[in-house]
């Protein structure tokens, strides 16, 4: 009924807030005899890491993961697997303004209606340093579906989209938005500067593809493998907007040119002649690359004076001071995949489970 948890064979639960001590995430139903060590889950961890650039936020976090449990000379027991990661640049008087009024855009004002008392600090279990435990879980997930490469980037940045013909997946690595088109990001630089010069935020689009995923997997009605994937991104902090395929834009077209026409392929197999599906239909993987794209709104904490209240109900202003991701799509990245890795390595249990 606390709703820490997600997935249902391969099921994690995360634990933890911005300000205490450590957060991390409990792996449960993970295969035995799966090779695992710190250096497996370390490079995601440093992929999300804040304070890389001018374009995250400024707290330095070195997140060192340490494994507690689950693992005997170097495998997976079968047993939990409990990760650890200690929070080291907590600066609690940063958030004393925020103990008083509510931060529009953040949860401070729906935690206080929801449970009467709240930890302020930063956000306390709001906050998006718990995704740090979500991308050390997701580590651990793709282990479990070799078979699968999860890649994600961004695709737009305050609504300046990069250009499909220059797509490049070696660029994603190389500059500081995971971004596939070396003209957009030098764009980005500019575009980010300047909103952070203004005291402001934007927002971006994530998009995310996933190949190698078998037809077969994924389930029918309440389990559709998008509904799947749609909660496991519409969890992440700031997701306003999902779309499995052509998502929203295939209601704009006719159904001849929706359709994703098959054609007999090799062995027996079966080409596809078009993805606007997104790689999904009735909830169960094609085979063709599953295709998502996740909208992040611009980052609530600006040092933009906003209209509030107090929790004595009086009317107020808030600037939110501290330290903030001018644009929190960026390192949504890593997280994005984490949470799609960690659907897909549950969605392959329980196709184990139910076919064989
Ligand atoms: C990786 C990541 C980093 C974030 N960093 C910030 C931040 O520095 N400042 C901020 O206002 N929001 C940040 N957010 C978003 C907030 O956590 C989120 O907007 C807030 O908790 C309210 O939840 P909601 O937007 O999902 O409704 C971040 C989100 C992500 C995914």
């Amino acid at each position: 009924m606390s709703f820490n948890s997600f997935g249902r064979v391969f099921r994690f639960t995360t634990w933890g807030e911005s300000h205490g001590p450590a957060l991390g995430a409990v792996v449960d139903g993970c295969p035995p005899g799966l090779s695992l060590s710190e250096s497996d889950i370390q490079p995601f961890l440093d992929r999300r890491r804040p304070g890389q650039s001018r374009f995250t936020t400024q707290r330095q976090e070195p997140d060192q993961v340490r494994i507690l449990s689950g693992v005997f000379e170097g495998r997976t027991t079968g047993t939990p697997i409990a990760l650890h990661i200690d929070n080291v640049d907590q600066r609690s008087k940063d958030y004393s303004e925020v103990a008083k009024a509510y931060r529009p855009g953040h949860a401070d004002y729906a935690y206080d209606q929801k449970y009467g008392f709240r930890d302020y600090r930063g956000g306390g279990r709001s906050s998006a340093r718990e995704t740090a435990a979500r991308v050390a879980a997701g580590a651990v997930a793709r282990l479990v579906i070799p078979e699968v490469t999860i890649t994600a980037w961004v695709e737009a940045i305050g609504g300046d989209a990069i250009d499909y013909a220059k797509f490049d997946a070696a660029e994603i690595g190389n500059n500081p938005f995971f971004c596939p088109d070396p003209e957009a990001a030098q764009r980005w630089e500019g575009l980010v500067d300047a909103a952070r010069k203004d005291g402001s935020s934007l927002g971006a689009v994530v998009a995310c593809e996933a190949t190698g995923v078998p037809a077969g997997w994924g389930a029918p009605l309440y389990a559709k493998l998008d509904s799947e994937l749609a909660a496991a991104c519409m969890s992440i902090n700031a997701v306003k907007g999902f779309e499995i395929g052509d998502g929203f834009a295939a209601a704009g077209l006719r159904g001849e040119e929706n359709a994703d026409a098959m054609r007999p392929g090799a062995d027996g197999g079966v080409d596809f002649l078009a993805n606007h599906a997104g790689g999904i239909a009735g909830g169960i993987a094609t085979g063709q690359p599953v295709r998502m794209r996740v909208a992040f709104k611009p980052t609530s904490s600006i040092l933009i004076p906003v209209e509030t209240v107090t929790r004595e109900g009086e009317a107020s202003e808030i600037r939110t001071k501290g330290r903030h991701d001018p644009c929190v799509g960026i390192r949504g990245v890593p997280v994005v995949e984490a949470m799609v890795a960690l659907v897909l390595a549950d969605q392959k249990l329980l196709h184990r489970a139910q076919v064989g």
